[in-house]
Formats: C-alpha cells, sequence, structure tokens
C-alpha cells in the first residue's frame, strides 16, 4: 500500500504557519498514510545525512494503524539497522500490561520488522518508583545521544498524539510536568487518572528537528479547535505548547478531527 502512497492523491487541505503545518486528510486511512509517508521520509533523510534515525514513538490507540501500516508495508525498505526507537510517554505499568504503550508499539511494529532489539528503548515503567524510572531514562537518553551537559538531545522525529482534552505525551492539562525546564523526562502525576505517567518534558519535545501530531476523530474537534483557534491557556490545552524551537511541527489531522476548525484554519 505504501508503494502507492507516493503516488496516492488524497485530497488534503494545508496551512502552514511560521511555526506549524496543519494538514487535513478526508479518512483516518489517509491519515495514517500520509503519517507512514512522514516517517519513511525522516528516516532515509535522517540516516543519509547523520547515518541513524532517531525517533520517539507516540501511545495510545491512534498511532497503532500507522504502526502495522508500516510493518505491512515497509519492512523491506527502511534502514532498521540505523533507526532507534525510543517512547514520548509510558503508563506506569509493566511492559506486558495491555495499557501499556510499549506492548502496542511491540506487537503493532518493533516485533514485525528487522530492527535490532538493542535498538529499542522501553521505559523501565515496571519501576514501581515513577521517579526513579524517569531518571533512568533521562540517564539513557544522555547516554545514547552523549549530549554535553546542559543541552538537550535532539530527536530527528517525535510522533505525538493529542487527548480530547489536549494533553500529549503525558503532558496533562495543568499537570506539574508543564512548568519542568531542566529536565528531559518525569514523573507526571495525572490527578484525573489517579497514577504516575512518565513522559517527555516540553524541552525535549521542542528540540525535535521533526514533530508530528496525529489526530483522528471526532472527539477531538472541540481541543483541535481550541488549539489552533482559541484563546484559553496552553496550560489547559498542553498541545498547543508543542512549538520545536530549531525544526519542524506538522499536525495530520482528518476531516473528523478538523470539523470544528474554521475553513481558514
Ligand atoms: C498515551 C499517549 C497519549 C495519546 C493521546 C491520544 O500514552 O495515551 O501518549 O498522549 O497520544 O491520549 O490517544 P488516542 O490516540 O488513543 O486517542
Amino acid at each position: 500500500m505504501l508503494c502507492c502512497v507516493e503516488s496516492h492523491e488524497r485530497k488534503v487541505g494545508r496551512f502552514v504557519s511560521a511555526s506549524a503545518e496543519l494538514r487535513k486528510l478526508t479518512t483516518p486511512q489517509d491519515l495514517f498514510q500520509a503519517a507512514a509517508e512522514e516517517l519513511i521520509h525522516a528516516a532515509k533523510e535522517s540516516v543519509t545525512e547523520r547515518g541513524r534515525f532517531t525517533i520517539a514513538l507516540s501511545g495510545g490507540s491512534t498511532p497503532r494503524n500507522l504502526y502495522t501500516l508500516i510493518a505491512a508495508n515497509a519492512s523491506g525498505s527502511l534502514p532498521w539497522s540505523e533507526m532507534f526507537f525510543f517512547f514520548g510517554d509510558e503508563r506506569h505499568v509493566p511492559a506486558d500490561s495491555p495499557e501499556s504503550n510499549f506492548r502496542m508499539a511491540n506487537e503493532s511494529l518493533l516485533s514485525k520488522v528487522p530492527v535490532p532489539p538493542g535498538n529499542i528503548f522501553p521505559i523501565p515503567a515496571e519501576n514501581p518508583d515513577a521517579s526513579a524510572a524517569a531518571q533512568a531514562y533521562e540517564k539513557a537518553l544522555r547516554d545514547f545521544f552523549a549530549t554535553p551537559a546542559g543541552e538537550i538531545p535532539r530527536f530527528d522525529l517525535i510522533l505525538l498524539g493529542m487527548g480530547p482534552d489536549g494533553h500529549t505525551a503525558s503532558l496533562f492539562p495543568e499537570s506539574a510536568a508543564l512548568q519542568e525546564e531542566s529536565r528531559l523526562v518525569v514523573a507526571n502525576w495525572v490527578e484525573k487518572l489517579n497514577t504516575h505517567r512518565i513522559t517527555f518534558t516540553l524541552s525535549l519535545i521542542n528540540a525535535a528537528r521533526l514533530v508530528v501530531f496525529l489526530v483522528s476523530g471526532i472527539d477531538k474537534a472541540p481541543a483541535l479547535h481550541e488549539v489552533f483557534e482559541g484563546k484559553e491557556p496552553g496550560e489547559k490545552y498542553p498541545s498547543k505548547l508543542v512549538h520545536p524551537a530549531n525544526g519542524k511541527l506538522i499536525w495530520l489531522v482528518d476531516r473528523a478531527a478538523a470539523s470544528e476548525l474554521s475553513a481558514a484554519a
């Protein structure tokens, strides 16, 4: 399917601002195909230019279809040995939990492609101490990227989703992690879920070369309208706070999710 994605003509609406490109796809399938194209392009370009591709996968349910598409169609055409997989957030559960973002990505993609196991970096969310898990993951990131003290590792691609409340990764509205300015990965208490989550901070997300949001479904329409056209502060809709300082931001949304946006957006 991806072979024809390259030449697949989709009805897309494009809106490019100084900092973000909003691409409206017609159907969820168009959305996943567009996302697959972006991932494949970023992977090939990164490996060509820098010898490797570093990606942080998003969790939840939306990306499962993207991962399945990639596994089914790009298994033989990507430089898997030079691709390194991280996770932008994780639930505070073991890797075999049905809630685990790692489990979802492993089942739909990572176990189905020839990526070396050493290229996959799950968040150690089985640790009962969420803060210790976050600190361990931050150390693993800094060790992998060999980032000088005070500098922030720069992912080639960070995939993000958005919840109906405007959260992204595990940066929930008015949660403490939104105020974090020095850490890369933190344990974030999510009151409404009565649990910790482990998440990239905005500092780490906004350091990326490319951030791609995948937003599908009518339940996301009110939050998407607020992100693009509303006046609420970013603390109430954390997805508003994602703006890569020296990178590209692409929003891939389907028609249902975009249904409350004005024509101008
Ligand atoms: C998670 C995700 C989260 C997700 C949004 C959207 O751990 O759940 O990282 O940020 O992207 O909640 O989830 P859906 O795609 O399931 O709507």
